[in-house]
C-alpha cells in the first residue's frame, strides 16, 4: 500500500464507538463504522476489538474469503507498528504476584526453625562443658 496514511496506535485507539470504530488487523487500519450493523458477527465483537491489535481475534474466527474481499473498502491506512504496546508490557496478574513470595516465606520459616534448634543445641553443649569444667576445678 504505497503512500498509505500511517496512524499511531494512540490515534486509532480513540475511535472506539459504534459510530466511529477503527480496527487494526495485520498492520492495517480499518474504519468499520459503516459496516457495524451489517457485520454478521455483530457490532459488539467489533467494538471489543478496538484499542488493540485485532489480528488474532480476526484470524481466530476463520473469516472466509468473502470477509477478506470486503476488507479493502474499509481500509484507511496503516498503523505505525512501533507505537503498538507490547503484550508483555502488561503487569503480572495480582494473584500471581502475591503467590510468588509464598514459597520464599515457607523456606525462610524452615531455616529459622533449624537455626533455633542449632542455637538451643549449642547452649546445651556449652552448659554441659561449663559444668564439666567447674567440676574438674573443684576436684
Ligand atoms: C474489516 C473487518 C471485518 C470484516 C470485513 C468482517 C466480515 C465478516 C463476515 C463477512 C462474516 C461472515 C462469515 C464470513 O464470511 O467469514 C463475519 C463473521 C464474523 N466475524 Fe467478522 N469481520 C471483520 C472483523 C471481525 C473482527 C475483528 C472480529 C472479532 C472477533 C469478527 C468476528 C466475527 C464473528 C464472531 C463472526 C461470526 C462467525 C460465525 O457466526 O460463524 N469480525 N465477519
Amino acid at each position: 500500500m504505497a503512500g498509505a496514511k500511517v496512524y499511531s496506535f494512540k490515534e486509532v485507539r480513540e475511535h472506539n464507538e459504534r459510530k466511529d470504530c477503527w480496527l487494526i488487523i495485520a498492520g492495517k487500519v480499518y474504519d468499520v463504522s459503516p459496516f457495524m450493523e451489517e457485520h454478521p458477527g455483530g457490532d459488539e465483537v467489533l467494538l471489543a476489538c478496538t484499542g488493540k491489535d485485532a489480528t488474532a481475534d480476526f484470524n481466530d474466527i476463520g473469516h472466509t474469503a468473502t470477509a477478506k474481499e470486503l476488507m479493502p473498502q474499509y481500509c484507511i491506512g496503516e498503523v505505525d507498528a512501533s507505537t503498538i504496546p507490547s503484550k508483555h508490557a502488561y503487569c503480572v496478574a495480582p494473584e500471581d504476584a502475591s503467590a510468588k513470595p509464598k514459597p520464599d516465606t515457607a523456606s525462610e520459616a524452615a531455616w529459622l526453625t533449624v537455626l533455633q534448634l542449632a542455637a538451643t543445641l549449642l547452649l546445651l553443649v556449652l552448659a554441659f562443658a561449663l559444668q564439666r569444667f567447674a567440676k574438674s576445678k573443684t576436684e
